[in-house]
């Protein structure tokens, strides 16, 4: 077995004229909310967290080595690519995924009446049962950038096995 963490932050603002938001989208799940991540790609923190726990598992180099802000390619790009690649280098490493354990982190939008429903979406994406992802949603108790709605931040951790 093997364990990974994943980390990871977007500010949120309004979405254009009032700031550079773009739509929130967490875990592959559209939200209606007033403010979205700024990203360089989706901004899909959750994917991203995730994404991260499953190279760091392997040893491999994180997101942002893989997919440089920098490439025009990544623009505004689906966030599920980076998941599925990062899916994609665990099976040619010869594991399969035990089980991924999220926390979000925000004010709002609430979570946990979506929680299936986006554990679905990221099972779906890595090819393994529902069951075996868990996401929980957490307040920053009104305090701090996060708990005053400007940035969202989720935390993952993944335990990949063996495959026979
Ligand atoms: O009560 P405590 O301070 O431990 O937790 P909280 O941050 O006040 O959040 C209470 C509950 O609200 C959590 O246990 C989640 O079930 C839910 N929650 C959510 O679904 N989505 C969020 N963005 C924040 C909290
Ligand atoms: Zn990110």
């Amino acid at each position: 077995m093997r364990i990974g963490h994943g980390y990871d932050l977007h500010r949120l603002e309004p979405r254009p004229p009032h700031g550079s938001g773009r739509a929130f989208v967490l875990g592959g799940i559209h939200f209606d909310h007033p403010a979205g991540p700024v990203a360089h790609s989706d901004g899909d923190a959750l994917l991203h967290a995730v994404t991260d726990a499953i190279l760091g598992a392997l040893g491999q180099p994180d997101i942002g080595q893989l997919f440089p802000d920098q490439n025009p390619a990544n623009e505004g790009v689906d966030s599920s690519r980076f998941l599925h690649e990062a899916a994609r280098r665990m099976r040619d490493a010869g594991y399969a995924i035990g089980n991924v354990d999220c926390t979000v982190i925000c004010e709002e939008p609430k979570i946990s009446p979506r929680r299936e429903e986006i554990a679905a979406n990221i099972a779906r994406i890595l090819g393994c049962q529902p069951s075996a992802i868990n996401v929980k949603g957490k307040t920053h108790e009104r305090v701090d950038a996060v708990g005053e709605g400007r940035a969202i931040e989720v935390h993952a951790s993944a335990l990949l096995t063996l495959m026979k």
